[in-house]
């Protein structure tokens, strides 16, 4: 692999991990603001423009990635062949739509959020749109355990 692909690479695999924390700690602070009735604090504010952030820089390097190592090549060169095998569909087409639409539902999330009138429908409103975008992109990731499988934790040449 090019140096140029393993840097996007282990980028985008470390930002897979800083999307997961910060879906973790938005998700919890919603609820926690909802249910608990609490106040809407320039911190829950931070939380969320941090992961709809963090959610974006990963379009970006993987939208590099799929061009640069040739997932759109793939794609256009013989869309039957890229489709018929769950190997090349995964990363050719799959990934790519159904993280788009995690993005996509994570922005819905903090808009609504902001827009809302009181404290407790902008907790409600990021607790239930962050929880969806977050279910939508775990399922995309290509983790260890699964068909497309992908490291946990790449470090350049090294991967665990
Ligand atoms: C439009 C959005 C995205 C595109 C186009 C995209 C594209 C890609 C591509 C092309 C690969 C490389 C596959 C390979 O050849 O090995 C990849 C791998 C991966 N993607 Fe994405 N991705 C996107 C969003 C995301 C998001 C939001 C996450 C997680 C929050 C994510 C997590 C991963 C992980 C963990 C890998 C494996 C990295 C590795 O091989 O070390 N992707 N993605």
């Amino acid at each position: 692999m090019s140096t140029f692909n393993l840097i996007i690479q282990t980028l985008h695999n470390i930002g897979r991990w800083g999307v997961v924390i910060l879906a973790v700690i938005a998700i919890i602070r919603a609820f926690s603001g909802w249910f608990g009735k609490k106040t809407f604090t320039a911190a829950d504010n931070k939380v969320g423009f941090l992961y709809t952030m963090a959610l974006d820089i990963q379009v970006l390097l993987g939208l590099i990635l799929y061009f640069s190592k040739g997932w759109f090549g793939v794609l256009t060169t013989d869309f039957g062949a890229a489709m018929s095998s769950s190997g090349t569909r995964f990363f050719a087409i799959e990934h790519l739509l159904v993280m788009i639409a995690a993005v996509a539902i994570a922005h819905i999330g903090r808009s609504q959020s902001r827009k809302a009138e009181s404290d407790v429908k902008k907790h409600s409103r990021a607790a239930l749109w962050y929880l969806i975008s977050f279910i939508v992109l775990l399922a995309s990731i290509p983790w260890p355990f699964m068909a497309n499988a992908r490291p946990w934790l790449r470090l350049f040449g090294i991967s665990f």
